[in-house]
Parts: C-alpha cells; sequence; structure tokens
C-alpha cells in the first residue's frame, strides 16, 4: 500500500507518527514561504505543509500541485499552531509536515469545482459523473447505499433468508411497462427479455422449496423516467412461502424500524406502521401514496352541499358525485394568481374547476365569530352562513383559512384534492423533514378496467392472489374481487409493493383468461410457471422494496440519480459512456437484424 493512513482518520493521537498518505489535491494555498494543500481521499481532508525550510525539494513539487493533482506524502503528523485549527474538519486540529511528496498524476483543470458545495448542470454532472462522485455529498450517498443494502442483508440472514441470484436474459415478465429486449445471435428472429423483476423466478424459487428467498435485484422497465424512476433500478426482491400477508409486513415493518434507528439515529419514524386499505386511503388523502407527516384530510361535503343553492355543488350530487374539500390553514388571503394556480392544478387533475372559500382574512379567530360578509368566494351568494360554518368545521377550519372544494363524480374529486393537499403541504412546508412516515396500504382491487380497451388488467401483476371469499366474483363481477395485494408507502412515495400469489394452476389460468390472454398465449408465455404449480406449488408471497427510493429517503434527496452512481437522464441516455449509441454493420448481420430508415 501507497498509505499508512487515510486523511480522514488523523487526529491528537497521531501526533508525533510518521504516516504515508495518498489521494487527490482538493485545495492548494501558498502564503509565500509556507504552501498548504489539503490532501482529500475517501476518508476525508486533511491539510499538509509544505516549509522550504524543512524540505526545499517537497516545497518546489507542491509548487507544481493544482486540484485534482494525485499525490503521495510522508511526513510527520504535527498540532498545528494555536490559532489556526479549523473545528470544522474532523482532522482541524492537525496538519502533516511534508518529508517526502511525488506526483502521481497531474490532472486537467476539472469542468466545475470539486471542493465546493455549488450547483452544477447535472447533465455536466452525469457526463463527468467520475468526478461529480468525488463530491463529498456524493461520496456519502454511495456510502449510505452501502450501508443500506449491508444492512438489509445482515437482517435477513440473521431471519433465515438465502440470497440467490436470478438471470437477466430470460422472457418477459409482466409488470406494466415495456421490456428491453436483447436479439439473440444463436437463433434468429428470437430476442431475450432483461427481467421487469425477477418475479416469476422467485415464484419458482418457492416451488423448489427455498421458502425464505431474497436478492438485490437489478430490474429493467422501459418506461418514461422521472425522479424517482429510472430505465434500471434495483429492488430488494423477497418471497416466502406458508406465509399470510402479515408475516411479511410485520418483517418489513421490523427491518426498516431497525434500519433507521441504526444508520439514521437522528431521523423521527412512525411506529407502528399503520395499515390503510386502499378505499379509505383514497377517501381520506385522494392518492395511494399520500404523505403522511401531515394532517389535512379530505372531508365529504356532499350532505351540506346538497342543502345549498350553488348550481356546481347540487348538480354534481344530482348525478352520482361528490362535494369534498380540505382546508388551507391561514391561506385566506390568498392572492388571484395563487388561487389560479390551484384552479389549474385541479383542472389538471380532470376536476371542472375549483371552488375556494377564504374565510374572512389572514387573521385567525373563532368560526362563532364569522359573518357572512367575511366569506370571499365565488360561492358565497348560493351558500348560507350556516351551511359554510358547518363545512368548515368538517374541516377542522378556523377563520383565516382557505376551503378548497370540488364537485365531481368521486374518483376525480379524490384525485384532485389528493394533489391539491400535496401542493398545501409543500407550499406550506407541513411535513417534518426529520420524520419517517410509513404505512402499508392494503385491500386494492383485484383487477381494474381499462377505459379504452374495455379489458381487465392487473391492478398489481398477474399473479396475485384473489381473497378467498372474493374468487367466486371472478366468474361473476371480477370488478368486486379484493386482491391481496400490499404497497409501501413513505412520505409520499411508493416505496414497495407486494401480494401473496396464486399457487394453483387452475385459478391462474381463469385470470389469465379475465385479463384477455387466450389458451394459446397463456401456454406460449406462462406455461412454465402453469406446469410447475402442477408439482406441489406451496402458497406462497413476497414483496419488492424499491432500493433506490428508500437511499433517496434516507439521503434526504428528490431523486434517485443522486443515489444511483452511474444514472441516466430524464431521456434515458448514460451521458458517461454516451449509451445507447450505434453498433457496427457486422453486429447487426451477427444479430439477424436488418435496421429500418427511420420515417421523418
Ligand atoms: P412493483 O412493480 O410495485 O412490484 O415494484 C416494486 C418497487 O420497485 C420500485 N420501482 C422502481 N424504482 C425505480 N425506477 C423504476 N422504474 C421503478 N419501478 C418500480 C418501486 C416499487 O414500489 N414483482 C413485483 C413485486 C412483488 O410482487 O413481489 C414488483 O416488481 O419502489
Amino acid at each position: 500500500m501507497l498509505k499508512s493512513h487515510s486523511c480522514g482518520e488523523l487526529k491528537k493521537e497521531h501526533i508525533g507518527q510518521t504516516v504515508n498518505l495518498a489521494g487527490w489535491v482538493d485545495r492548494r494555498r501558498d502564503h509565500g514561504g509556507l504552501i498548504f494543500i489539503d490532501l482529500r481521499d475517501r476518508e476525508g481532508i486533511v491539510q499538509v505543509a509544505f516549509n522550504p525550510e524543512i524540505s526545499k525539494a517537497c516545497h518546489e513539487v507542491a509548487n507544481r500541485m493544482r486540484s485534482e493533482f494525485v499525490v503521495r506524502v510522508s511526513g510527520e503528523v504535527a498540532k498545528r499552531p494555536p490559532g489556526t485549527e479549523n473545528l470544522k474538519l474532523p482532522t482541524g486540529e492537525v496538519e502533516v509536515t511534508a518529508h517526502d511528496v511525488e506526483i502521481l498524476n497531474p490532472s486537467r483543470t476539472p469542468p466545475f469545482y470539486i471542493n465546493e458545495d455549488v450547483e452544477v448542470e447535472e447533465n455536466l454532472r452525469l457526463r463527468y459523473r467520475y468526478l461529480d462522485l468525488r463530491r463529498a455529498g456524493m461520496r456519502g450517498n454511495l456510502m449510505l447505499r452501502h450501508q443500506t443494502v449491508k444492512f438489509i442483508r445482515d437482517f435477513l440472514d440473521a431471519e433465515g433468508f438465502i440470497e440467490i441470484e436470478t438471470p437477466i436474459l430470460i422472457k418477459s415478465t409482466p409488470e406494466g411497462a415495456r421490456d428491453y429486449l436483447v436479439p439473440s445471435r444463436v437463433h434468429a428472429g428470437k430476442f431475450y427479455a432483461l427481467p421487469q423483476s425477477p418475479q416469476q423466478l422467485k415464484q419458482l424459487l418457492m416451488v423448489a422449496g427455498m421458502e425464505k428467498y431474497y436478492q438485490i435485484a437489478r430490474c429493467f422497465r422501459d418506461e418514461d423516467t422521472r425522479a424517482d424512476r429510472q430505465p434500471e433500478f434495483t429492488q430488494l426482491d423477497l418471497e416466502m412461502s406458508f406465509v399470510e400477508d402479515e408475516d411479511i409486513l410485520n418483517l418489513l415493518e421490523r427491518l426498516f424500524i431497525t434500519l433507521v434507528k441504526t444508520i439514521k439515529p437522528d431521523m423521527k419514524i412512525t411506529e407502528p406502521f399503520p395499515r390503510f386499505s386502499y378505499t379509505d386511503v383514497m377517501d381520506r388523502y385522494g392518492t395511494d401514496k399520500p404523505d403522511l407527516r401531515f394532517g389535512i384530510e379530505l372531508k365529504d361535503l356532499s350532505d351540506i352541499a346538497a342543502q345549498s343553492n350553488f348550481g356546481i355543488f347540487t348538480s354534481a350530487i344530482a348525478d352520482g358525485g361528490r362535494v369534498k374539500g380540505i382546508r388551507a390553514p391561514g391561506c385566506a388571503a390568498y392572492s388571484r394568481k395563487q388561487l389560479d394556480d390551484l384552479n389549474r392544478l385541479a383542472r389538471d387533475c380532470g376536476a371542472g374547476g375549483l371552488i375556494t372559500i377564504a374565510l374572512g382574512d389572514a387573521e385567525g379567530g373563532s368560526l362563532n365569530e364569522m359573518t357572512h360578509d367575511m366569506i370571499h368566494s365565488v360561492a358565497a351568494k348560493f351558500l348560507a352562513l350556516e351551511q359554510v360554518k358547518e363545512m368548515a368545521e368538517r374541516m377542522e377550519a378556523t377563520i383565516g383559512d382557505l376551503l378548497l372544494v370540488v364537485a365531481g363524480d368521486a374518483s376525480t374529486v379524490n384525485v384532485s384534492l389528493g394533489a391539491l393537499r400535496q401542493e398545501i403541504g409543500q407550499r406550506l412546508k407541513l411535513a417534518d423533514p426529520d420524520r419517517f412516515a410509513f404505512a402499508y396500504i392494503k385491500n386494492f382491487p383485484l383487477l381494474r378496467k381499462n377505459k379504452e380497451t374495455g379489458y381487465w388488467e392487473s391492478e398489481h401483476h398477474p399473479f396475485t392472489r384473489p381473497w378467498t371469499e372474493d374468487e367466486p366474483f371472478l366468474d361473476t363481477s371480477p370488478g368486486k374481487a379484493r386482491g391481496k395485494h400490499y404497497d409501501m408507502i413513505c412520505n409520499g412515495f411508493e416505496i414497495g409493493g407486494g401480494s401473496l400469489r396464486i399457487h394453483t394452476a387452475e385459478l391462474q389460468r381463469k385470470v389469465f383468461r379475465l385479463l384477455g390472454y387466450t389458451d394459446d398465449e397463456v401456454e406460449e408465455r406462462f406455461g412454465h410457471m402453469l406446469e410447475a404449480f402442477e408439482y406441489g406449488a406451496p402458497p406462497h408471497g413476497g414483496i419488492a422494496l424499491g432500493i433506490d427510493r428508500v437511499v433517496m429517503l434516507l439521503a434526504g434527496r428528490e431523486t434517485i440519480r443522486e443515489v444511483i452512481a452511474f444514472p441516466k437522464t430524464q431521456s434515458a441516455i448514460d451521458l458517461t459512456f454516451n449509451a445507447p449509441a450505434p453498433v457496427t454493420e457486422e453486429q447487426l448481420t451477427e444479430l439477424h437484424i436488418l435496421l429500418r430508415e427511420e420515417e421523418e
């Protein structure tokens, strides 16, 4: 080893010792006679002093050093002269007096500052990711990711799970996205599909008798990239035999509580994790992944609204719809522009519009003191004072609040108020940044009808087991069957999803038929699963957690790109390698591929 110590570990205890260090020049300062460099390696930074009176040769080499040069230094750890300590730095009480130094490799001037916490355009960071990862924050994110995955592995090992790798070159696994395909050279015209998840493989491992399996699995989905979505991402994939859903959920709850307490001991975590049914969470929060760090629930005002003279309310109810609302605390004095923005958000979610009711102005006060002329709303003249008070009471509002009310069909009302709740939460910073609010959502419908095609689609995936008591609905009204599917959510993100699985060929065939597959298609695509189910498949179930999203939340970052070493851009490009890229004619020929001219 060129180094005896890491830069970041040197402290008072090392004073007087001779050390060999190696790393990058973080910063160089020339103080006339003395040159100082901050030497950086993975563990941190230490100051190195080059004194021409101690070594003229070293001082001359230091004179040639620039940021990001790779250097090796030998020297003695010394106490910094009084008044020059840097208490912000863990090594700030000491410095190394250089006796010997060597430039191992110079560096061009980097395209952005590595030693400063400045905003850098993301594409530039991705193009030079190896430089971006030298920055302390990014290095910290990768360390956190390592610790998280190691914690998960140790935890599951202690729980009797075994880690098994599954293939990347397989056949299409439906998870709702497009497949990435890999052409076969050996079998002309045939393709492997990269797994959207190891779903079928982990089920086959249960048929194989593994009982408790997990894997840190790479998954591939050709879908639009977003802040929390990448074309390739990592799941903690887990499957167990002979379990009920709560066995899996309790295990994961223990895992996450101990993970947070070990890795992020300063963060708060809401425990136990609440369980919501899908209908309940949609009704109360308007989304199946609400941020539960703040309240503001959706309240049904239909009974009060039905008594009003406001046509928008009464006609929505006459059409079988609902009128619901939320309170925006202290927002009564919102400007026209602020109200217009909220209105647009509601419309973007499909609502006909948003009715805002400002209670007084920004000043607070008891509802009892409210008079009709304190109500500011287009609906004011159609609503009696008592009706507004009753609505406000139901929403737990006071004077100074703004009521946001939407009328229409139940699902549009929920979805638009869910988006407004999230928006108000963000504007008013209602969510505690130091808390993790996990929850489970259960009892999703097994199937939903695709309004365009008229076909049933799986709410989760086709392998999810329906509730036993709901199985008869599959023959009569499939939309009524509930699935044994559950999601894990945290702070407004879906972290994971899983289910108990179908383990008999007969039931699995029935579900495939409902999804519109012909018997031939089922045989061709899923024959291997149905066959396996005929050789003693145990009842089983599992879950998959998005590791990138978990680490993003632990790191307090806003996109998963910040916790992935080499992520793709929003348009699925790898800027470091500049992939995807064209290939040679020879490669195409070998793969039996003829490219079509791209149409204009
Ligand atoms: P699902 O499709 O819900 O379930 O995925 C599980 C979790 O994986 C994460 N995730 C993603 N993360 C980043 N980028 C993506 N493109 C992406 N897609 C999904 C999310 C999500 O909650 N086979 C089932 C699991 C099972 O039934 O056991 C599955 O993959 O955090």
